[in-house]
């Protein structure tokens, strides 16, 4: 991501504000939509769930490299492994079918 991207991401991210909460439904309500099937996965407490998204994403966007409330995390030198608890492993877009794993 370009530096110009990483502030477009934070600073709208920041606008959300109060609206987070409403957001992180959205995002479960349309991720049970397109896949029914990862409702089951999910046996936590759904209002508790969403919390922890939230604090996740917070997290993860703030901690974006140029970010003012950044304390400072080294670019990850490997694939980056999924938040504990989450699905499948996804294939990051840029690995090609040599690199290794
Ligand atoms: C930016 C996107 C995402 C963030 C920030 C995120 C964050 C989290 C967090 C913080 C947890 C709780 C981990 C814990 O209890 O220690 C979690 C659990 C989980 N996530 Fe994600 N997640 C994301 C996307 C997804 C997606 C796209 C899927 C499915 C395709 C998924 C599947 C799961 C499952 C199955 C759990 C376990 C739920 C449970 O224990 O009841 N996550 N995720």
């Amino acid at each position: 991501m370009t530096p110009e991207q990483i502030t477009l991401v934070q600073s709208s991210f920041e606008r959300l504000g109060p609206d987070l909460p409403a957001v992180t439904a959205r995002f479960y309500q349309e991720l049970f939509q397109r896949d029914p099937a990862l409702r089951p996965l999910f046996t936590t407490d759904m209002a508790e769930q969403r919390v922890k998204f939230a604090q996740k994403l917070t997290e993860i966007v703030r901690a974006m490299p140029g970010s003012a409330n950044c304390s400072p995390i080294p670019a990850p030198s490997a694939p980056v492994t999924p938040v504990t608890g989450c699905g499948p492993r996804t294939t990051r877009p840029s690995a090609t079918p040599s690199s290794p794993r």
